[in-house]
C-alpha cells in the first residue's frame, strides 16, 4: 500500500458549509473548469453516461493502488475501481510491466497472437461453463454476441432478461433496466419498457422481462414464451443494479426450466466473475450454457469475452458453413490480453478468499454504522462488492431497489466525495487487493461522519 503523507482533503471547508453540493463545488474547481471545456466538445460534457453526476463529474488525473487523485490534486480512497474492474487497484506493478513489455512489441496486428491463446486457455480452465471463448472489447458486445449465438443455435427470436439487470447498451439490452415503476406493470408480470429513446419497437416485442428472484412468476412467463425463446440472460448476482444476489432456488429453477424447454441459459458474469475464480456459477454450483465476462479480465483495458458450450460456440468457427462472423479490429488485441493475463494470474484462490472476507467485514461494519445512527439502510453485499440502499425493506429485486430514497443516496455520495471517498454515484462499492484494514477503516469512518453530519443538518 502506498502511503501519502498529509493528504489534501476538502475537510477544511466542512465546518463552513454543510451542503454537500456546495462543498463539492468549492473543492473541485479544476473538475468544474474541465467540465465547462468538455461541454464545448461533448454532449453534456461527457463520453460516458455512467461517470456523469450532478452538478458535474469528478475528473480523475491518476491512481495508484486503491487511491486516486482528482484534477485539483485531492486524494481519495477509490471504493469502486472503475465499476469493479480494477480488482488489483491502479497501476499494479505486474500489470504495468506487462503493458509496457507488450506496448514495446506492438499493440495490434491483423493476425492472431500468442497472448490471446494464453488468456483464453486460462479462462476455459477456470470458469466451469467455458468449453471455448471469444474475446471482444466491451461487455455490451459480449452480451450482444451471446444473445445472437443463442438465437442462431435455437432458431428462436426472443430473449428473456431480468427487470433491473444490466447487460450494456445495445438494443436487446436496453429494455427494463431502470423502468419507471408506475409504467412497468405488475411486479410478477413486468412490461417491457425502453431504457432509451431510440430503442426500436421490435426490441420491446422480442425482449421478455422477468421478475428477479421470483421463481414461480418467472416460470409462468418462460413457459408461456417457451417455443419462441432463445435464451434467458441474467446476472447471477445483479451488480450495478444494486448488488442483489439471486437465491439458489431461483437459479436452480431457471436452470431446470431452460434445459427442459431447449432455451439457453446465459450468465452475465461481467461483474460477478470477481466473486470466485470460476465466477458466481462456481459459487452456486450451477453451470449456464453461455457466460459473458468483462471488467477484471482486461486488467483495466477494454477487454470482454463470451463463451460456453462447445456445440454452441462452434457456430463461430469460420471453417463451418454457415457461421457467425465476429469481426472486431481490437478483438484479442495483445495489449489488453497482456494486461488481462497479468491480472488473472495474480488472482489465485487465496486472493479471492481474502477479498471476500474483507467484503463481508465491510458490510458488517457499515450495518453497524447505520444502526448506530438509527438510519434505515440495506447493506447488500456479495463477495467483494456491496451497495447501500436507503430503505426499510430488504432489497431482493428491482421493485424493492427502486423504492429506496435516491436523494439521501445522492447526499451520501457527495458527502463521501467531500470526505475523501470515491464510490459509484448509486452507492455501489467494490474492494481491491491493495486495500488494507486502514483504508477500509477510513471508508467506514467517513460513512459514519457523513451520516452523522447529514442527520443533524
Ligand atoms: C453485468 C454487466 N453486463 C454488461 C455490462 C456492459 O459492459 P460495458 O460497459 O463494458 O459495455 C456491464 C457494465 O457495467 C455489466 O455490469
Amino acid at each position: 500500500m502506498v502511503i501519502h503523507p498529509a493528504p489534501r482533503t476538502p475537510g477544511s471547508y466542512r465546518s463552513q458549509v454543510t451542503d454537500p453540493e456546495a462543498v463539492y463545488r468549492q473543492t473541485t474547481p479544476k473538475s468544474r473548469a474541465l467540465h465547462e471545456r468538455a461541454l464545448r466538445a461533448m454532449p453534456g460534457g461527457t463520453t460516458r453516461t455512467t461517470t456523469y453526476f450532478e452538478p458535474y463529474p469528478l475528473y480523475i488525473d491518476r491512481g495508484v493502488g486503491c487511491r486516486v487523485w482528482d484534477a485539483d490534486g485531492t486524494e481519495r480512497v477509490d471504493m469502486i475501481g472503475n465499476y469493479t474492474s480494477m480488482i488489483l487497484g491502479h497501476a499494479h506493478p505486474k500489470v504495468v510491466e506487462a503493458i509496457e513489455r507488450q506496448a514495446a512489441r506492438g499493440t495490434g496486428f491483423a493476425a492472431a497472437n500468442p497472448v490471446e491463446v494464453e488468456l483464453a486457455t486460462l479462462l476455459c480452465e477456470r470458469v466451469p461453463s467455458l468449453d471455448a471463448v471469444r474475446f471482444c472489447n466491451s461487455g455490451t458486445e459480449a452480451t450482444m454476441f451471446a444473445m445472437r449465438l443463442a438465437r442462431a443455435f435455437t432458431g428462436r427470436p426472443k430473449i428473456a432478461r431480468m427487470e433491473g439487470g444490466y447487460h450494456g447498451t445495445h438494443d436487446y439490452a436496453e429494455v427494463s433496466t431502470h423502468p419507471a415503476v408506475a409504467e412497468a406493470g405488475p411486479p410478477e408480470e413486468p412490461t417491457a419498457r425502453p431504457d432509451s429513446i431510440g430503442t426500436p419497437d421490435w426490441a420491446l416485442e422480442q425482449v421478455v422481462v422477468l421478475p428477479f428472484n421470483n421463481p414461480d412468476a418467472a416460470e409462468r412467463i418462460i413457459r408461456r414464451e417457451g417455443s419462441r425463446l432463445a435464451a434467458v440472460i441474467l446476472e447471477p448476482i445483479i451488480g450495478s443494479g444494486g448488488v442483489i444476489a439471486a437465491t439458489p432456488e431461483f437459479l436452480e429453477r431457471l436452470r431446470d426450466l431452460t434445459r427442459e424447454l431447449g432455451v439457453l441459459l446465459i450468465f452475465d458474469e461481467i461483474i460477478s466473475l470477481r466473486v470466485a475464480p470460476g465466477g458466481a456459477q462456481q459459487l452456486y454450483g450451477i453451470t449456464p450454457d453461455l457466460t459473458t465476462m468483462g471488467k477484471i479480465i482486461g486488467g483495466g483495458l477494454p477487454v470482454a469475452a463470451f463463451g460456453g458450450r462447445a456445440d454452441v460456440m462452434e457456430l463461430l468457427d469460420p471453417r463451418r458453413e454457415p457461421s457467425i462472423a465476429q469481426g472486431g479490429t481490437y478483438n484479442g488485441n495483445p495489449l489488453g490480453m497482456a494486461a488481462g493475463l497479468a491480472t488473472m494470474t495474480e488472482l489465485t484462490p487465496d486472493v479471492y478468499e481474502d477479498l471476500n472476507r474483507k467484503g463481508a467485514r465491510v458490510c458488517e461494519q457499515l450495518t453497524e454504522v447505520f444502526a448506530s445512527h438509527d438510519v434505515p439502510v440495506q447493506v447488500n453485499g456479495a463477495g467483494s462488492m456491496f451497495a447501500l440502499h436507503f430503505t426499510d425493506e430488504p432489497v431482493v429485486d428491482y421493485r424493492t431497489m427502486a423504492a429506496a430514497d435516491k436523494k439521501k443516496a445522492r447526499n451520501l455520495f457527495l458527502g463521501l466525495l467531500n470526505h475523501g471517498v470515491f464510490m459509484a454515484p448509486r452507492l455501489m462499492g467494490a474492494l481491491s487487493t491493495p486495500m488494507d484494514e486502514d483504508d477500509i477503516q477510513q471508508f467506514v469512518d467517513a460513512v459514519d461522519e457523513v451520516v452523522g453530519e447529514q442527520q443533524h443538518r
